[in-house]
């Protein structure tokens, strides 16, 4: 049985459809939880632990790649958030170029048939990324990024970027959708978050995570890669999707973005904050003068949103993953983190 205020969230294991869940139960919300491996308590104690999971929380098991796998727990729903991806496949060789493509691509679709399917979901909140709208021909032509753009596919398969695998599913992956939701009536808003930083609630880290507490970590800065990009707190990310999923006025792309990452300053920041870390304050072949083109999120605040986290640094969202890392490691040293850590150095 479902019920006004029953909505399903994909990917509830991950960073941002963990604090997802977390948001949604504070607010009442009855939420069913898709995830791949209901049995695998590493990947949902976290779930199971928040407040109000007791009585307003379940697990369905679902997976991407597999048509009609999100029926039973789309079924009664009102509410659907799409946050799974494949995101882990962004470090793999080329080699995982078809697999992130097409799990990306038919997962949405096979969420939004059983959308379709359901009769019950007024409204699917589908979370897709900045990557969608911000590659563009160099220098490009605007002086920020706005929904009206969209990413230039042809560019990725031309320079073969960091994370290019990952910009082009989903990009095909939510044109795709947007030609279904006309085509089939599905009311659909779709959340473009640039980088996201910040705490997590997961018992292991991700590729963003991992980017973030690299220069306390290793002293390797992985988010020397994301010099010159936007990025966003976890919090205000998680709130957006549930500010446009209950905002009958909200239609169409949403930039969900406040910040730009200069490596420099962060570097600088985090050096005088944590002194004994020997933090690198210098990287060869960036340029510290970088002009960052931000991702506005006009759209998104002038239908009422506001940022809580807009007036920190981008140093004091790396501080918060940095703390959140360090509360789980004096808990648990020889958790997955260290693996996931180890595969993060670049
Ligand atoms: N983090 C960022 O900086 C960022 C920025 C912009 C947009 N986004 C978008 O936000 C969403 C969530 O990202 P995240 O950072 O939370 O990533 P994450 O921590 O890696 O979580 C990804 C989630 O997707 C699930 N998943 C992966 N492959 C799946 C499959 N084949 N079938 C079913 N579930 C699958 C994972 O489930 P398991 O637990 O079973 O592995 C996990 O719960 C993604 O759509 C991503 O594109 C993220």
């Amino acid at each position: 049985m479902g019920g006004e205020r029953t909505v399903s969230v994909t990917g509830a294991s991950g960073y941002i459809g963990s604090f997802l869940v977390k948001r949604l139960l504070q607010r009442g919300y009855h939420v069913r939880a898709t995830v791949r491996d209901p049995g695998n308590q590493k990947k949902v104690k976290h779930l199971l632990e928040l407040a109000n999971a007791s009585t307003h929380l379940s697990l369905w098991k679902a997976e991407l790649a597999e048509e009609g796998g999100y029926d039973d727990a789309i079924q009664g729903c009102q509410g659907v958030f799409h946050v799974a991806a494949p995101v882990e496949l962004i470090n793999q060789s080329q080699d995982g170029e078809e697999e992130i493509e097409s799990t990306t691509l038919n997962g949405i679709l096979s969420i939004m048939r059983s959308c379709s399917k359901a009769k019950t979901v007024k409204r699917l909140v589908y979370t897709s990324t900045t990557g969608t709208i911000t590659v563009q021909p160099q220098p490009p032509a605007v002086s920020e990024f706005t929904e009206d753009l969209w990413s230039d596919i042809d560019l990725c398969y031309q320079h073969k970027m960091y994370g290019w695998m990952y910009v082009v599913a989903k990009t095909i992956a939510e044109k795709a959708a947007w030609k279904y939701a006309e085509e089939n009536g599905i009311d659909m808003v779709t959340v473009h978050p640039s980088l996201v930083l910040g705490p997590f609630i997961t018992p292991y880290t991700n590729i963003s995570i991992d980017a973030a507490i690299s220069l306390y970590t290793t002293g390797i800065a992985s988010l020397k890669k994301l010099n010159g990009f936007s990025a966003v707190h976890v919090d205000d990310v998680c709130n957006a999707h549930i500010y446009l999923f209950e905002n009958p006025l909200a239609k169409g792309r949403y930039i969900c973005s406040s910040h730009g990452v200069n490596i420099f300053e962060i570097a600088h920041s985090l050096s005088l904050k944590y002194p004994d870390r020997n933090i690198p304050t210098q990287f060869e072949g960036l340029d510290e003068a970088q002009k960052i083109i931000p991702c506005s999120s006009k759209k998104l605040m002038d239908l009422g949103f506001e940022f809580a986290h807009k007036k920190k640094d981008t140093s004091d969202l790396c501080v918060e993953t940095i703390e959140s890392y360090r509360e789980r490691a004096s808990c648990d040293p020889k958790s997955m983190m260290v693996s996931a850590l180890s595969s993060s150095q670049a």
